[in-house]
């Protein structure tokens, strides 16, 4: 039976935010969830309480080891008023499997889906309801351990904190101009990158901060060995519409395995479009820009949903898709997606889950 979840409410509410403009995770809600592992006693004590900082040994290992691992969900809340989450389930597979990868020990999965709905019920005014606005859920496992020897933590926090959010980009959903990356690498087979772990975002930081430099939003990654296949944009995945077909790279052990990825895929097909994946170069992305067949392309996330690339910038050449503007698939991508998740239009696949 799934453990039961202590609830303490605040008794000081935060002012909300306006929701118009509102900032990608700035705000926080008045409420968030702490379970606690210790080695000889497991994961115990699940608590909802009011959202505040919390005291770490200087020596957890989380500081020194990056032991940590991540997960990013959504809530909405309907016109009739009903709360949902879109596709928790994958989120919380993809929170064990970076778990497994980071030797951190599993967690119940029904007692993280029970956090994440008590939470999003208890904190529901916050969901904003302007179009294009959504509450972000922020779970994550942090190894707290005060120890510097190089070994999995025998302690750790899993905690949900949770931000009424707007746009990712700052350009709303509008194309952005991404730098091809060919010095730095994201990810190796074998190593983290397919799991969401701090440090796969923090490795990414001197590269976004380069292309920033020359006015350009993010990189497209391409792989550690070759430096030749395309592997994701920014913290999001790719995908590329060539002459009437979708393609996106295939996941490899590098990619980390993305819901709204996912999703895009379930839609396509559903909708009859070829789609592809598999290995995609670099090269062959130039050439279909050359020969005006790089009909459109666009980064999905749990963040920004989808997000269309205006412009590649690759070895200083500049390669402009679809004139530059929003591409009609694109479009009916996000309105598809955005529309399921805001309980505007029908949800074929099952994939909105009650609080
Ligand atoms: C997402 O696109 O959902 C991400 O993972 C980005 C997040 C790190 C802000």
């Amino acid at each position: 039976m799934v453990q039961s979840i202590d609830i303490q409410l605040t008794t000081k509410k935060k002012e909300k935010p306006p929701a118009k403009n509102l900032q990608f995770g700035v705000h926080f809600t008045d409420h968030m969830f702490m379970l606690d592992y210790h080695v000889d006693k497991g994961w115990h004590t699940p608590r909802i309480m009011p959202y505040q900082p919390i005291t770490l040994d200087p020596a957890a290992k989380v500081f020194h080891y990056g032991q940590t691992i991540f997960e990013g969900l959504k809530a909405y809340k309907t016109e009739d008023g009903r709360v949902l989450l879109f596709r928790p389930d994958k989120n919380i597979e993809r929170l064990n499997r970076s778990n497994e990868r980071l030797s951190i020990p599993h967690l119940d999965g029904e007692l993280v889906l029970a956090a994440l709905q008590q939470l999003v019920a208890v904190d529901q005014d916050w969901i904003p309801s302007e179009p294009g606005t959504s509450l972000y859920i922020r779970p994550y496992v942090i190894a707290t351990q005060p120890c510097l020897g190089v070994a999995p933590s025998t302690e750790y926090k899993f905690m949900i904190i949770m931000s009424p959010v707007g746009a990712y980009y700052a350009e709303g959903v509008k194309p952005v101009k991404i730098f091809v990356e060919s010095e730095y690498v994201r990810a190796v087979r074998g190593g983290v990158g397919e799991a969401k772990t701090a440090g796969n975002y923090a490795a990414g930081l001197k590269a976004q901060e380069e292309a920033k430099e020359q006015g350009y939003s993010q990189v497209l990654w391409l792989d550690g060995v070759h430096l030749k296949y395309i592997e994701e944009v920014g913290s999001m995945n790719v995908f590329f519409k060539i002459n009437g077909t979708v393609v996106t790279p295939a996941l490899n052990g590098s990619i980390l395995d993305g819901i709204t990825r996912n999703s895009v895929l379930h839609l396509l097909r559903a909708w009859n479009i070829p789609v592809e994946e598999r290995t995609i170069s670099i090269d062959e992305i130039v050439e279909a820009a050359k020969n005006g067949q790089l009909e459109e392309a666009f980064g999905t996330g749990t963040a920004a949903v989808i997000s269309p690339i205006g412009e590649l910038n690759y070895h200083g050449e500049k390669l402009i898709i679809h004139e530059g503007q929003t591409g009609e698939l694109s479009t009916k991508l996000y309105d598809t997606v955005t529309g399921i998740q805001n309980g505007v239009l029908a949800d074929p696949f099952g994939w909105m889950v009650d609080t």
